[in-house]
């Protein structure tokens, strides 16, 4: 099997690609290391796959690859490159979320007509729904984007969809629910949480802290792709949510439980295009792809805790 991993140098990607190689699986990595965060934490995240005789890594933005050589003999895509974070998407930013986001996944389907790809799998995201008119979110649930992001990640699931309907592409979109775990994109609230106790820093919560998350954890997310890559369903979304569903005040106890260390906590104004609440209806997946989310939230802080640790002090 020859999968390629697009964004194989950012968090999830580098996971992934890891486990495609357990599961014999040869690996095309493609990344730009854009500046969205330090290129020397994107340079450690492929460290371990740059000595496997299996991977092999190609420097290129999507935007501009000779996409046919990346494809070549490829059966399986999974497409985790993106512009991400939710927060930053408003204003001049726009353009680097559309290049990167929609752009960029066009160009790739569009390269994929007439190849015997097996799976294009796409990583959407739960900021697709918006705020939650009720909870928990479904698949077929109103989508209403709050975030320019959001905009971009259902306009490229869409992208998705039309390739399939028209040129047979066979896409599966899985819209993640705030993946957390090692590795984790250091604008993302865990990240800065932690890094904010490891430093002796104030936590900054945005808003009141009364938002819900569903956290999902990257392993759980891996499993999900390699799911999603082995069933006959094409065409469709996914929800893949971790079932641990909390309130952003009460887990900084745990975090706080985790590090062993407390930290005083600071209230900023709340962050536009942040939705309030997030839970994921994942029957979908359970039932269609055996989906099991295995990591409970204090399991997998303590993973990301020890990570962070290591490579931050
Ligand atoms: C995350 C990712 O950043 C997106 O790329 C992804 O698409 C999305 O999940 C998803 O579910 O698909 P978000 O839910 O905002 O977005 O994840 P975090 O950055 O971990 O934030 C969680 C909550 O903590 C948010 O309410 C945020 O406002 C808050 N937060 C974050 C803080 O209160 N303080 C911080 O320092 C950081």
């Amino acid at each position: 099997m020859r999968s390629l991993v697009t964004g194989v140098a950012g968090f999830i990607g580098s996971h992934l690609a890891e486990r495609l190689l357990q599961e014999n699986h040869h690996v095309v990595g493609v990344d730009c290391f854009t500046d969205y965060y330090a290129k020397s934490l994107k340079k450690a995240n492929v460290k371990r796959l740059l000595k496997e005789p299996d991977f092999s890594f190609v420097e290129e933005n999507l935007l501009t690859a000779r996409l046919p050589e990346l494809l070549k003999d490829c059966d399986y895509i999974f497409h985790q490159a993106a512009q991400a974070g939710v927060r930053s998407s408003w204003g001049a930013e726009f353009e680097i979320y559309t290049s990167l986001n929609v752009l960029a996944t066009q160009r790739l389907l569009e390269a994929c007509k007439g190849l015997n790809i097996r799976k294009f799998i796409y990583a959407s995201s739960s900021s697709v729904y918006g705020d939650a008119q009720e909870l928990p979110l479904r698949e077929e649930s109103i989508l209403k984007p709050v975030s320019p992001y959001g905009v971009t990640k259902l306009a490229a699931e869409q992208l998705c969809y039309s390739y399939w309907k028209n040129y047979q592409i066979p896409t599966s979109s899985l819209r993640y629910f705030t993946v957390y775990g090692p590795r984790q994109r250091p604008d993302m609230a865990f990240h800065r949480f932690m890094r904010a106790l490891l430093d002796g820093e104030p936590i900054e919560i945005y808003g009141d802290g009364k938002q819900t998350r569903d956290f999902t954890f990257v392993s759980d997310i891996v499993n999900g792709n390699l799911l999603a890559m082995q069933s006959a369903l094409v065409g469709g979304v996914f929800n893949l949510g971790g079932g641990s569903r909390v309130v952003l005040n009460d887990v900084l106890e745990t975090v706080q439980q985790v590090a062993g260390k407390g930290a005083k906590i600071v209230y900023r104004d709340v962050q536009r295009g942040d939705v309030m609440h997030t839970l994921a209806d994942t029957s979908k997946a359970m039932s269609e792809l055996a989906y099991r989310p295995q990591v409970d939230l204090s399991t997998g802080l303590k993973e990301q805790w020890e990570w962070l640790r290591e490579t931050f002090s």
